[in-house]
């Protein structure tokens, strides 16, 4: 019996960011105390950003000194362009919290897809699994850089990839951490806001419920059990919490 996925449906997606950063702290406190330290996998694109913001204003019981920053996926631009996660994750958070450079392992996708998913499955391996992997979820079901279409079969056996984004998205080349690489955190947090993502998430909500096929959107082949932050607008529902297998 897999753990059901747990959807909380909140009001805005400031109290998504809110309910989002309270976790993160529980989280990293808990791994800070059991284990002596914190590995996180950060999101990309635009809505994590707030909970980064939360984060760095109200660390609460975070010891940034013991934690691990991985990334989950990241366009093939340097991190000083306009479209990099790492930018975004950088001022939003990493620039303002004493977190130890040298355990901040930013995806370098200015080496292009092939050598830089290459050196950072070599990265991930070293790392080991992360304590809580955060995603979130594009208008077309995609998570991390797996985009419908991507070749899953391909990734067995790698941790990270050349990925690609169809037209329409910000930079096609991409590198992504593959399902095998964000399924085997022990924790997985999805947030998705806003109204343009609620027909897609009607759907995942529908294909979680049972094996994911081979149609199945990427989000959906997730491993069970991730916790789904969702705002009114995403999720069509009023704001409570629903636990479904
Ligand atoms: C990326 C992200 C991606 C993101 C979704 C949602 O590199 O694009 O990692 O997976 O989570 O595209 O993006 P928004 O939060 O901007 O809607």
């Amino acid at each position: 019996m897999s753990t059901p996925d747990q959807f909380d449906i909140l009001p805005a997606p400031a109290h998504v960011a809110d309910e989002a950063a309270k976790l993160v702290r529980e989280i990293a406190d808990h791994a800070q105390r059991q284990r002596g330290s914190f590995t996180l996998i950060l999101a990309g694109g635009s809505t994590p950003k707030a909970l980064y913001e939360r984060l760095a204003s109200e660390p609460g019981p975070i010891d940034w000194s013991r934690i691990t920053i991985l990334q989950g996926d990241e366009r093939c631009v340097g991190p000083e362009h306009a479209d990099s996660n790492y930018r975004m994750a950088r001022a939003a958070l990493l620039d303002r919290v004493p977190i130890d450079p040298a355990r901040v392992h930013r995806i370098r996708g200015e080496l292009g897809p092939t050598a830089a998913a290459g050196a950072y499955d070599g990265i991930l391996r070293a790392t080991g699994p992360a304590d809580l992997a955060l995603l979130g979820m594009g208008v077309d079901g995609h998570t991390a850089s797996l985009f419908p279409g991507h070749d899953f079969a391909r990734d067995a056996g790698k941790l990270a990839v050349p990925a690609a984004a169809p037209a329409g998205f910000a930079i096609a080349e991409r590198v992504s951490l593959t399902l095998e690489a964000l399924n085997r955190s022990a924790l997985i947090l999805a947030l998705i806001t806003g109204a343009d993502k609620a027909a897609a998430l009607a759907r995942v909500r529908r294909e979680r419920l049972s094996p994911a096929g081979n149609d199945a959107l990427p989000i959906s082949r997730v491993r069970p059990g991730v916790r789904f932050l969702l705002d009114v607008a995403a999720a069509g529902t009023a704001a409570g919490t629903v636990a479904s297998n």
